[in-house]
């Protein structure tokens, strides 16, 4: 398996020189899937940030494939390295439209076979292009959201919380879908969650972020039957106290 982004003492301050990042290093191996876990406020989505470009380190370096970023076009990184947020953002207008917002970015287009594929691949009928966007439900928002970002054929998907606003049956037929991407289309997922349970049931691999810091990282399974550091053990016992909350 081949490394496909490093990690390499990466360190974030906010605009007053305060750490959010202190120093992190990790691997991603090609076609992996990893849960990144931490309570509120420890640097996960900073991370992602910097995992597509939406922001630079102050220090340390990152490499997709064995080259440094700063080396790599910005546009050519964000296509390869896609990321889906929590709340995902229609433009005015149809699905179609909002298909083909990436891809325009890189002067192309979706050829009407290509958007009923994306559809298809997100499980939405091909009917719903038409629609306005911003009428759909979170469920179907969040599909589209994923169409959009799979139209640039990324690599690797940063998902940050993508089910964390949709009720519970969206929230694991979004889960599915995203598995169903990872297992048919190789995708490779770095997936920050704060449902514990989300984070053990799909996860092959965990991160743990504390304080700007992985404090711990492992198999999935290993790191949930056998925690090591006390917020892992603090965050897996408040996940229990939530039974019944968050599926
Ligand atoms: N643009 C910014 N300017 C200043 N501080 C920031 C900025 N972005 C993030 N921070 C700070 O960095 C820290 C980490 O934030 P981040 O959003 O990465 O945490 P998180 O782990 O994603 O939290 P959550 O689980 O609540 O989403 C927080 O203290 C936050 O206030
Ligand atoms: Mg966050």
């Amino acid at each position: 398996m081949e490394e496909l982004i490093t990690i390499e003492n990466v360190v974030k301050n906010d605009e007053k020189g305060s750490p959010i990042l202190k120093g992190i290093s990790a691997k991603v191996m090609e076609g992996e899937l990893i849960t990144i876990i931490g309570p509120s406020g420890s640097g996960k989505s900073t991370l992602l940030s910097l995992l597509n470009r939406m922001r630079d380190p102050d220090s340390g370096e990152l490499r997709f494939k064995g080259t440094n970023y700063l080396k790599i076009d910005v546009l050519e990184l964000r296509r390869k390295i896609g990321m889906v947020f929590q709340l995902p953002t229609m433009i005015q207008g149809t699905v179609k439209e909002n298909l083909l917002l990436g891809p325009k970015l890189n002067r192309k287009t979706l050829t009407e076979k290509e958007i009923d594929q994306l559809l298809e691949d997100v499980a939405l009928p091909s009917t719903i292009k038409n629609q306005d966007a911003r009428s759909l439900s979170g469920g179907q928002k969040q599909r589209v959201a994923l169409a959009r970002t799979l139209a640039n054929r990324p690599e690797v998907l940063l998902l940050d919380e993508v089910t964390a606003s949709l009720d519970p049956t969206s929230s694991l037929e979004i889960e599915e879908l995203i598995q169903t991407l990872h297992q048919q289309q190789r995708k490779t997922i770095l997936w920050v969650t704060h449902n514990l349970k989300q984070a053990k049931r799909v996860g092959q691999y965990t991160w743990v972020i504390a304080n700007g810091e992985i404090v711990e990282q492992g198999p999935t399974e290993e790191v949930f039957e056998h925690p090591q550091h006390d917020i892992t053990k603090e965050l897996i016992m408040t996940s229990y106290d939530q039974e019944g909350e968050s599926r």
